[in-house]
């Protein structure tokens, strides 16, 4: 073998035994040498590139670990044969074209952003920075597949005290967002089921597996109209009782009693609570969970940290009935917790020390202000556009005094860096409203920045102070 080949390069960072193992391997690949042929010894090797043996033995060691030479004790080295892999010619896949440079959005109000200014950070931080330390190193290794106890016992004192939820830690599944724990309530509800979804509602389950095959129930300023859910022949109902989404209505006392009737009727039916924003109710009392009214086992809870602590963290979590447990377990037994241990445990400590409740009492207070000072600005200046579902979360709906298309309005606000979402966004099956409506969320505008927002999109579409 033609020892000179090798061109070794000593003043690059590429280290030496890289450049070797490479050249060898280019070699043998492109069939410059020959399979069967012997390489030289180290000990030659070393002396006629001037390089130390260890060198060599390191490049040949990475040949043999990939099976391009095998060792042959006292022998020597050599190139062995191996399958060439396959090479098929494939047609140039078109990367999606870069649009232009996204435009910038001055105003943003979609519903799902929350007010980042007031996070605190410095206390996360302290807490992520005492677990990623080596007392926590167990962390490192799988967890429990419900997720950490340590965080669904929190989550169950936190149920108790602040929506009158008894349950047991047992009962409780973490994962990585509604959008992921949905699917999976749906698999397990799955066998003969027929869902019933609210109409608007949260656009998110149709198009993570329902499509066409949900039933749409229509909505009123009392929720959902389980009159309506009664005439169908859905086993299965997803609802936001304590603040419909996007309507903002609450589930009436009568028509919680009603559903609850309606889910004990037979014993294949179920009912969802998606309790996603109860945290920020601003006038009266809190609403109950509906989990906590229920004697028949026919509630699964889901409830989310998007809004309550960031949206990124991506922490919700569900509260299975008890003789739901068992079938759970069956069917995920081979499916690992989806939020990284260490957020699991970031999340229990802040919450286990009382942070998570001061935090909500001062986001609260936050988005009130944010909600009075929109109210007051849509009361003192825009009287005409009707506002409605202002007594919790952080979107409202405003219904305009103008006969122009939801989709036209949204353009024209687009053309003036605004970002606003119309309610037929949120639509199973097209509802006739009377006015344009939109959300019009308020969380991740700065409160100070309020005012000239609505200005500005009053403005854009003609309606006039
Ligand atoms: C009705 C409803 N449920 C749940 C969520 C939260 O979803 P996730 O936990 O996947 O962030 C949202 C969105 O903010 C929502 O509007």
């Amino acid at each position: 073998m033609d020892m000179l080949m090798f061109e070794l390069n000593k003043n690059t960072t590429k280290p030496l035994y890289e450049q070797l193992y490479m050249g060898i391997k280019t070699g043998i690949m492109c069939k410059q040498i020959e399979v069967g042929t012997k390489l030289p010894s180290k000990k030659k090797l070393a002396d006629f590139l001037n390089i130390s043996q260890t060198t060599i033995e390191v490049a040949y060691a990475q040949l043999i670990a990939e099976g391009f030479i095998v060792s042959k004790p006292r022998i020597g080295f050599f190139v062995e044969d191996f399958d060439e892999l396959p090479y098929i010619e494939t047609k140039q896949v078109e990367l999606p074209v870069k649009t232009a440079e996204e435009k910038i959005i001055q105003f943003d109000f979609h519903p799902g952003k929350i007010d980042t200014d007031s996070f605190p950070f410095s206390l996360w931080r302290k807490y992520a920075k005492d677990l990623y330390d080596l007392p926590s190193k167990e962390l490192l290794q799988i967890g429990e597949a419900q997720g950490e106890n340590a965080l669904r016992s929190e989550i169950a004192k936190y149920l108790y005290q602040s929506r009158g939820i008894v349950c047991e830690p047992e009962q409780i599944v973490i994962g990585s967002g509604t959008e992921q724990l949905l699917p999976m309530i749906l698999r397990l509800l799955e066998n003969d089921s027929n869902f019933a979804l609210e109409n608007p509602g949260y656009s998110a389950i149709p198009r993570i597996q329902l499509q066409n095959k949900a039933i749409p129930i229509p909505v009123d300023e009392d929720g959902l109209i389980v009159d309506e859910l009664e005439r169908t022949n859905a086993n299965v109902v997803y609802i936001t009782p304590s603040h419909q989404f996007p309507t903002g209505a609450v589930l009436s006392a009568t028509r919680r009693t009603q559903l609850l009737h309606w889910a004990a009727k037979a014993e294949n039916r179920y009912i969802i609570e998606d309790d996603y924003d109860s945290e920020f109710r601003y006038t009266g009392k809190p609403i109950p969970a509906l989990q906590g009214m229920d004697q028949n086992n026919k509630v699964i809870y889901l409830s989310t940290f998007t809004k309550s602590l960031m949206p990124s963290l991506r922490v919700a979590y569900f509260v299975l009935p008890s003789t739901l447990l068992k079938k759970y377990k069956e069917t995920f037994s081979y499916y690992s917790a989806t939020v990284p241990r260490f957020d699991q445990h970031i999340v229990a400590n802040f919450m286990r020390d009382g942070h998570f409740s001061k935090h909500l009492n001062r986001m609260r207070k936050i988005y009130r202000k944010k909600l009075d000072k929109l109210t007051h600005i849509f009361k003192m200046y825009y009287p005409e556009v009707i506002i409605t579902g202002d007594q919790a979360g952080m979107h409202i709906l405003i219904s305009l005094p103008l006969s122009i298309s939801e989709e036209s309005l949204k353009k024209v606000a687009a053309e003036s860096s605004i970002a606003i979402y119309p309610v037929t966004d949120y639509l199973l099956k097209p509802i006739e409203y009377k006015y344009p409506t939109f959300l019009l969320g308020f969380g991740g505008i700065p409160l100070e920045k309020i005012e000239d927002g609505i200005h500005q999109l009053m403005q854009c579409w003609g309606i006039a102070k």
